[in-house]
């Protein structure tokens, strides 16, 4: 039963529950298509509380609100009482008397675990320092629509293994039993405890979860090249260090020649061309799917709304 809960990691949520937001996601989204219309949040009013900028995620999420039927409140940090003091327990309680679910953006994941500890209402996770669910929920209905299935699939995930985007793509490609290979510099792994949950959903299916230190060996006959920046929000100080370190890890043709001739390119966005990816990979629109990944974190949260918001 999905009514009600917080969306805080996907660790939380089991095979089949990741499976039931999928196969909704689809569904709304054929009948959005269709021109049909589902207002199950008429009437109700929802908090996007922001620490951090955001262009899909605030928008994918308001116009979700908005075509369901409900309200939208963008709360930046700085214009509530918690720049003056105020606890996130008070304003989670407070929260709850008048809207019916918290998405939230913040800089530390403790704060979410406290919001959701306080909040009566679910809150929902768009993107912490360790997590960021809702865009790896809506990578898998994209690579279903690409590929038509999750079995025997390959995704290769290149470039800073110890953040939030790759540690949730490795919880959900794990969960459906897609193979997940993450290829980073050394030092820049993912957490262990994310492994270790990855390794256990994946048990389960048979597929695997590999760690490499090769860009080249982790792209070797994958059906999806994913990468994401190499300085994520809030890490701006190690800006430097970080372009050092990654230096030698920007996806190129080079790279994804060695890729399945079909391969796709994902990347959550936003890209710094020449950073992370070569322009003529993820401006090709042969192989690119980005923009339509993009496009899936309305039809995704539309859905997960549908489900989670009572
Ligand atoms: N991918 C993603 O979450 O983008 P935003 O930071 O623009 O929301
Ligand atoms: N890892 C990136 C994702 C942005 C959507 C960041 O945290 O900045």
């Amino acid at each position: 039963m999905l009514k009600g809960r917080d969306l805080l990691t996907l660790a939380d949520f089991s095979d089949e529950e990741v499976r039931e937001i999928l196969e909704a996601a689809r569904t709304l989204k054929l009948l959005y298509n269709m021109g049909h219309k589902v207002n199950v949040l008429s009437g109700k009013t929802l908090a996007l509380y922001f620490e951090l900028p955001s262009t899909r995620t605030r928008i994918s999420f308001e116009v979700a609100i908005h075509q369901l039927g409900g309200y939208a409140i963008y709360l930046r940090q700085e214009d509530l009482q918690l720049v003056r003091g105020e606890s996130i327990a008070d304003t989670a309680r407070v929260l709850s008397r008048y809207v019916k679910a918290i998405v939230a953006r913040v800089r530390n994941h403790e704060i979410l675990e406290e919001m959701a500890r306080y909040a009566e209402i679910p809150v929902i996770n768009a993107l912490s320092n360790l997590y960021h669910p809702c865009q790896a929920l809506a990578d898998l209905l994209t690579i279903y629509e690409k590929k038509g299935r999750f079995r025997g699939l390959r995704v290769a995930y290149i470039g800073d293994g110890n953040n939030n985007v790759c540690h949730s793509l490795m919880l959900a490609c794990s969960k459906v039993g897609i193979d997940i290979r993450v290829g980073c510099p050394r030092g820049y792994e993912p957490l262990k405890e994310v492994v270790k949950k990855a390794e256990e959903a994946a048990s389960k299916h048979g597929s695997i979860v590999e760690i490499l230190h090769d860009p080249y060996e982790t792209a070797k006959g994958a059906d999806v090249i994913y990468t994401d920046v190499f300085v994520s929000m809030g890490r701006e100080e190690e800006r430097d260090k970080r372009l050092r370190d990654f230096a030698g890890w920007t996806i190129t043709k080079d790279i994804v020649r060695m890729a399945k001739e079909d391969y796709i390119f994902m990347h959550c966005l936003p890209a710094h061309r020449g950073e992370e990816v070569a322009s003529e990979v993820i401006d090709d629109p042969k192989h690119s799917v980005v923009w339509d990944q993009a496009e899936n974190r309305l039809h995704l949260q539309r859905a997960l709304l549908a489900l989670i918001v009572p």
